[in-house]
């Protein structure tokens, strides 16, 4: 595999990158004096007494300490929260159209929306659902969330991640996860963009069991790249934003802090490209659970009952036979929320566009809407058929789904999406066949 040199490859690794050949200490993480006049910090992302195969912290040696600034003050956000107990939670289908993007200058900070969520950071479990638009990079001023990690799944327009760890770049189709704590700023490629973020109050990311599949498939460990250390040395007026406990906080510094020169552990951010995604599906009969389709998963404490499950339903071949090919009609104890990436998704014939989203919340039945299953039921199965042109994907959560108030309000939401399945007929006859 070929690694842009700007990275390094695998999920989870104690990775060791510095800018300034030499800086990292050798044998020992916190020598009485870190090479160039550098000061060592550690970044814990677990809990220092995490089993082994949990445990993620890094060792940051850096200009100056993350201690160094102003104090903080409360920061009003019109749209971006962790209030998930404005509305009562509802059992209807519910589906929205993209997000206008904006006209007056807008960053990655000003266009979080919070469309739904479940838990909280206090109970450190569930996950804050959001959708970003922006027209502008941030400027001279960085975020960090202290209330989970930030799996960013960009709809539209590239983005360059600059963070304390190094600089990731993303497209639309690839995902980028910022560790709870890490302090970024993004920055705009192009000029608009739009996805969705989910914040992961819950365990840390990590990839899925793969059981009877074996050792390879799904997302391969070795397709997640982690940047290389990349500092900033700059001084002048500059806003750290803090994500604290649901809002977000203030504070003055006088210099960038993304200022890490070296760094070694396996607490990083990291990015991947889901067109390596290897789909795997039936090659006999019937259609998998979506889990089939997993990419990351936040486990709770309840053994295989997610805290949040990222699944994608990428190009594919279905070949299935003496079966309805589309996802069938169900209903789950999980919560569904999905978005569409690009293109078409199969088990919806119109009005889930990319850019938009939908919710079927625990117990609410969905699945094909009735054109989907008119043509599906018609369907030749004697010859494969294959996906193309899309990518949607799935946060999957254990517990209910709240929407927020203005996602209820948004003018993008459809009040008549329960409409695609009005047209479902009945075709029942109790005669002998
Ligand atoms: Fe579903």
């Amino acid at each position: 595999m070929n690694v842009p040199s700007h990275y390094q490859s695998g999920f989870g690794n104690e990775f060791a990158s510095e800018a300034i050949a030499g800086v990292l200490p050798q044998g020992q993480n916190s020598p009485q004096r870190v090479a160039h006049g550098l000061y060592a910090e550690q970044l814990s992302g677990t809990a220092f007494t995490a089993p082994r195969h949990a445990n993620r912290r890094s060792w940051l040696y850096r200009i100056r300490p993350a201690a160094v600034h102003q104090p903080f003050e409360p920061l009003a956000h019109a749209t971006f929260h962790n209030r998930f107990d404005e509305a009562p939670a509802t059992p209807n289908q519910l589906r929205w159209d993209p997000s206008p993007l904006p006209s007056a200058p807008t960053d990655f900070i000003d266009g979080l929306v919070t469309l739904a969520g479940n838990g909280g950071p206090a109970e450190q479990a569930g996950i804050g659902i959001h959708v970003y638009t922006a027209n502008r990079s941030m400027q001279g001023r960085f975020l960090y969330d202290a209330d989970g990690e930030l799996l960013i799944v960009p709809q539209l327009g590239n983005l360059r991640l600059v963070t304390e760890l190094g600089v990731l770049e993303v497209e639309p189709q690839e995902i980028a996860v910022i560790p709870r704590g890490v302090r970024f700023r993004v920055e705009l490629l192009d000029d608009q963009a739009r996805g969705y973020v989910c914040e992961n109050f819950g365990a840390l990311l990590r990839l899925p069991e793969l059981g009877p599949i074996g050792s390879n498939g799904l997302a391969n460990a070795r397709d997640f790249l982690t940047p290389h250390a990349a500092y900033e040395d700059v001084e002048g007026e500059f806003e750290l934003i803090a994500k604290f406990q649901g809002a977000l906080w203030s504070a003055k510094l006088g210099h960038s802090p993304l200022d890490v020169v070296a760094w070694h552990g396996n607490y990083a951010p990291y990015k991947y490209d889901l067109r390596r995604f290897n789909a795997i599906g039936s090659i006999s009969f019937d259609h998998p659970d979506p889990s089939i389709f997993t990419v990351l998963t936040s486990p709770s404490d309840t053994a295989g009952t997610a805290n949040l499950d990222f699944a994608i339903f990428p190009p594919r071949w279905l070949v299935a036979q003496h079966t309805f090919r589309p996802p069938w009609f169900h209903r789950n104890v999980a919560s569904e929320f999905m978005g569409l990436i690009a293109g078409v998704y199969d088990a919806k014939a119109e009005g889930f566009v990319p850019g938009g989203a939908s919710l079927h919340n625990c117990m609410s039945g969905h699945g094909p809407d009735a054109v989907t299953f008119e043509n599906a039921s018609a369907a030749d199965l004697s010859q494969p058929h294959v996906i193309e042109d899309t990518m949607a994907f799935m946060f999957e959560t254990r517990k209910v789904i709240c929407p927020t108030r203005q996602a209820l309000a948004s003018p993008q939401l459809q009040h008549n999406y329960h409409a695609c399945w009005q047209g479902i007929g009945k075709h029942f006859d109790p005669s002998p066949a």
